[in-house]
């Protein structure tokens, strides 16, 4: 598998030029089917192995992809039509190819301290974070709840390919999967010696709770059902359901706090998913609401009060998180109004518009320094309030001239 998978990797650097991703192709785990670990429509779950090379050859960087959650059945079925639910479906789309950009990305410009480990990415189609366990196939609609099933038989194929002798070891994931980096962090860091530096970086993946803030209630409902489709109840840490319902243990506020392992947070204060799905309902939010998420040029001033109430809620929730955490985080949170960093050049490895008292420094950086515990990376951007139009920032090959003369300098 590692030598046909090498060549495809180091052929597409070198045909392509200037690269800001590079290309590895997906792979079914089929021998996860014996044991049950299936997507949500029973296909085996997928994986993109991107072999490591040099003196990363003992680095393993596992990131878990994220892409919402499922929260009743016909919506779980919905999933099985496309990706998030169906490795064929995911095959079909992508023509078997995975792009690896950001921080999974093999170029050293742009990803110096990662660029050369073992990457794995693993595919998401359970629609509870990799968390669910159900043995029973439903059967009026054929969905098999297995999300947790996956996550250990990609674990075990891990080791199987030699991740137990790691030196450096990462688990990372962004929304969705931010969360499932979250809940399994410290299952991760059992699997090593130690030996290993094993770390969390959870990007994206803090969904605030704020039960004082505008939508609780439809952020409890919502997060309650995602729990009773998956049959969650008894899937979550036994550290906080000791302590809060299993809806309330859930959210990161009351889960991070009790994680024995290093744990780093990439968040924007103005998460455009949460500020987009978490204050409202579909059915109460209006045109006029959706007309502001869409493009903040439409936004008027209370729906403008409402992000920086978010805002508010936000940083004093993740503050105060870090406070009552029984070990140190870091955490990188800025002002741009988006979700997701990790994977993409924009995001993580060139994102040099989310400076403003963070240190002067891009998120694949802070993160490599907090890794290699250069520095104790602790930065949130407490002089913008509003929240930032970053996307309409550059086109980008002048962000890449930028990044890489960021870099060199
Ligand atoms: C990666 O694959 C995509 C389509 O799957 C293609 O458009 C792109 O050119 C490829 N990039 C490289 C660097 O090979
Ligand atoms: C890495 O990225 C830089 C900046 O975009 C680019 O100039 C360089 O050609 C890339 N390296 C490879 C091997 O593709
Ligand atoms: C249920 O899904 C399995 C696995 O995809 C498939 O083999 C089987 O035919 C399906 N059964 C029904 C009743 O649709
Ligand atoms: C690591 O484990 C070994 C044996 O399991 C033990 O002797 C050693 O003290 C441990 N080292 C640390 C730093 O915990
Ligand atoms: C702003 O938009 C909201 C709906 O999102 C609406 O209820 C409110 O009346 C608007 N305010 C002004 C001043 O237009
Ligand atoms: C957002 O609104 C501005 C101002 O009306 C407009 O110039 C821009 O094209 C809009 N962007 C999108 C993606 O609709
Ligand atoms: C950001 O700015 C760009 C360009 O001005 C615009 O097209 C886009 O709609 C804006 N995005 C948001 C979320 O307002
Ligand atoms: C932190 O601990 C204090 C005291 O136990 C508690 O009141 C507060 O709610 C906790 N914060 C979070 C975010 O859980
Ligand atoms: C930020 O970093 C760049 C490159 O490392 C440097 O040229 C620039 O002077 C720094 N800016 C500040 C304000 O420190």
């Amino acid at each position: 598998m590692a030598a046909l998978l090498l060549p495809l990797t180091i052929l597409s650097l070198v045909t392509a030029g200037i690269v800001a991703v590079h290309n590895v192709s997906i792979s079914l785990l089929d021998s996860a089917v014996a044991r049950g670990a299936v997507c949500l429509d029973g296909t085996p779950p997928a994986y993109a192995y991107s072999p490591g090379f040099g003196d990363g050859v003992d680095n393993w960087h596992v990131f878990l992809q994220g892409g919402g959650w499922c929260h009743n059945v016909d919506n779980c079925l919905d999933r099985t039509r496309d990706p998030k639910g169906s490795s064929a479906k995911l095959m079909t789309e992508q023509n078997g190819v995975a792009s690896f950009g950001g921080m999974l990305d093999a170029n050293s410009t742009l990803n110096p301290d990662f660029y050369n480990w073992h990457v794995f990415k693993i595919f998401y189609c359970d629609g509870s974070s990799f968390m669910s366990n159900v043995e029973d196939v439903d059967p009026k609609h054929n969905l098999t709840y297995r999300g947790a099933r996956i996550y250990d038989a990609m674990m075990d194929e891990l080791l199987r390919i030699g991740m137990g002798n790691a030196k450096n070891a990462l688990l990372s994931g962004t929304s969705a999967g931010g969360l499932a980096t979250t809940l399994h962090c410290d299952k991760f860091q059992s699997l090593f010696h130690n030996t290993t530096k094993v770390k969390c970086v959870s990007d994206s993946g803090f969904f605030v709770h704020g039960e004082h803030f505008i939508g609780a209630d439809w952020r409890e409902a919502y997060f309650f059902n995602v729990i009773s489709t998956h049959g969650l109840t008894n899937m979550l840490p036994t550290s906080c359901t000791s302590k809060f319902s299993p809806t309330l243990c859930i959210f990161p506020e009351n889960l991070v706090p009790h994680i024995q392992t290093p744990l780093f947070l990439i968040e924007s204060a103005f998460d455009k998913y949460q500020i987009s799905n978490n204050v409202f309902s579909p059915s109460d939010a209006s045109p006029r609401w959706i007309n502001c998420i869409n493009n903040l040029t439409f936004c008027n001033w209370s729906e403008i009060k409402i992000m920086k109430d978010f805002r508010y809620t936000f940083i004093n929730t993740l503050k105060s998180t870090i406070e009552n955490s029984s070990s140190r985080r870091g955490y990188f949170v800025h002002s741009c109004y988006q979700h997701g960093h990790m994977e993409y050049v924009r995001g993580s490895t060139c994102s040099l518009f989310v400076g403003n008292g963070l240190a002067n420094k891009t998120i694949a950086q802070a993160v490599g320094d907090w890794f290699f515990d250069r520095s104790e990376f602790q930065e949130m951007d407490m002089l913008n309030d509003l929240p930032r139009n970053c996307t309409g920032f550059d086109d980008q090959p002048t962000l890449e001239k930028k990044c890489r003369d960021h870099i060199h300098h």
